[in-house]
């Protein structure tokens, strides 16, 4: 065959193996067409070496927050997937925010689709953020955002007055989203206990960034995560639990997957490596570290969350890039009002689409790795790209399958490891996280369906703005099944009576 590319000598990771040593991957008209030992170049194909190097599939990140009404002074789509391809990431799902406002979804979708179009380094989709579930666009709109427009998960808040939903709107979603095999999200934390323990805090005078951590207990998003399962188990509906940070929620997850119930799990970077100290600190620099659900307080809460992703509750590790600038026009600072601190006021998130990658990969292997190099590409590749209707395309390296891929340097190329500066990133945010963290590695090259975007050491992202492409999401696969008889406390032949 004619081909386009070839990458050789690396050692190539899939989702349930390294693969000898040695092995070639073929590449035409942006697809792997094959993987030998062995394949003839053409005269005019070219040839990448690998020289040794981990080959890993591109990241899949599908949870990013770009250009949305809610971050506003965030990264736009330009230089948010920017910062993906430069930390091996090629593909990103996005989110579509209707505010309650919106009585149809379909303007909604155009404007997100006008905000992001001929502006992406990356493949991406889009997930809705439903705020306002109408009759209308439960009975009609959702149909054809699935099957006509691709749009295949919602995401469902249970906090945030902007977004959040009743008990009873979460219901009549699960239901719909369940009849179309949508993948369903929920943001799992309780709004009255944080609405109570963020006013008791400010009577005191309580509003450093650090009391957000206190504000948002553990408690909130276990007693949170508890009842979307049981709604979900009620109505017979998959769902996900995004950016889960605590050991009592997840323990809970972990009861309802035990029970056989398709409950997925989805966790980030700043809840495997950050505590709520860094909440702390002069000049207001704990702003820096505020999302939701916070960071946790001590060493076993990360080591929880190491386990929970070893172990098989987390089906998924995405960035939840939410980022706001620190330093906003005229220097002022948001959630910093007449040189007060108000937590309330913080925007909430984190930047990391370009770090999370190189961070769990620098987990992965040597003697203080905490999860294993298929493990790794399970949950940054192979998993989300099956939970979002991506699995045929993207997420694996194997014939057929988009030549996405991120190729390492090899393991000894950081002798003393690499270190984590803003400087180095290509966000639009003016700090990061993980400033001064030291890495094993970082991706040397990152291919988009065969073209090079990223060459860390020839011109860092080569890749042109507009060269990612929306891609129409198919039903998602690892929620499919039924919960069926499974339901604590009501005979199934109850059920029938109105399900
Ligand atoms: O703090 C966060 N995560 N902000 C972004 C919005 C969300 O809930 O994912
Ligand atoms: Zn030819
Ligand atoms: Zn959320
Ligand atoms: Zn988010």
């Amino acid at each position: 065959m004619d081909l386009d590319t070839i990458v050789k000598n690396g050692r190539i990771v899939t989702a349930s193996e390294i693969l000898p040593p040695g092995l070639q991957i073929g590449i035409k008209d942006g697809k792997i067409v094959n993987i030998a030992t062995s394949l003839a170049p053409a005269p005019h194909t070219k040839v990448i070496d690998a020289e040794g190097a981990y080959i890993t599939p591109g990241g899949v990140d599908t949870h990013v927050h770009l250009a949305q009404d809610n971050c506003p002074t965030g990264d736009d789509w330009e230089t948010g997937t920017r910062s993906a391809v430069a930390g091996g990431t090629t593909t990103i799902v996005a989110f579509c925010g209707q505010e309650k406002t919106d009585t149809s979804l379909f303007p909604v979708l155009e404007e997100y689709h006008g905000r992001s179009r001929g502006q992406s380094y990356v493949d991406y989709g889009f997930h809705f953020i439903l705020t306002n579930p109408t009759k209308e666009i439960l009975d009609n709109e959702l149909k054809i955002i699935a099957e006509r427009e691709g749009i295949t998960s919602v995401k469902l808040y249970m906090t945030y007055e902007r977004m959040q939903l009743t008990d009873r709107e979460l219901l009549d979603i699960m239901m719909t989203t369940r009849s179309l095999g949508m993948t369903t999200m929920v943001h799992c934390e309780n709004s009255d206990m944080i609405a109570l323990i963020t006013e008791r805090l400010e009577a005191r005078g309580l509003t450093d960034p650090y009391y957000h951590a206190i504000s948002r207990p553990m408690i909130a998003e276990n007693e949170a995560s508890y009842r979307a399962i049981a709604l979900a188990e009620l109505v017979d509906t998959p769902i996900l639990i995004v950016h889960m940070s605590s050991e009592v929620a997840l323990a809970t997850v972990r009861e309802a997957q035990t029970r056989m119930l398709p409950i997925h799990a989805e966790t980030c970077p700043q809840y495997l490596y950050l505590l709520s100290e860094r909440l702390k600190g002069d000049n207001f620099e704990g702003a820096k570290c505020v999302c939701s659900p916070p960071l946790r307080h001590e060493k076993a809460d990360l080591d929880a969350l190491w386990q929970s992703v070893a172990n098989g509750t987390i089906t998924t590790f995405s960035s939840d890039h939410a980022p706001s600038k620190f330093y906003v026009e005229g220097g002022k600072r948001l959630g910093l009002i007449d040189g007060i601190p108000r937590f309330r006021e913080i925007p909430n998130g984190l930047p990391g689409v370009e770090t999370r990658v190189p961070l769990l990969f620098s987990s992965a292997y040597g003697p203080d790795a905490r999860i294993s190099l298929p493990r790794f590409v399970q949950i940054t590749a192979t998993n989300p790209a099956k939970l979002y209707g991506l699995g045929a395309l993207k997420g694996s390296i194997a014939p057929g399958f988009d030549a996405d891929l991120v190729i390492w340097y090899p393991d000894d190329y950081f002798m003393d490891g690499l270190e984590v500066k803003q400087d180095m990133l290509h966000h639009s945010i003016d700090y990061t996280p993980y400033e001064g963290m030291k890495l094993k590695n970082w991706p040397r090259y990152s291919l988009l369906r065969g073209e090079v975007v990223w060459d860390r050491d020839n011109g860092g992202v080569v890749g042109k703005m507009g060269q990612g492409n929306f891609v129409k999401r198919a039903k998602g696969e690892l929620v499919m099944g039924k919960m069926g008889n499974h339901v604590k406390g009501m005979l199934s032949e109850e059920r029938q009576m109105w399900a």
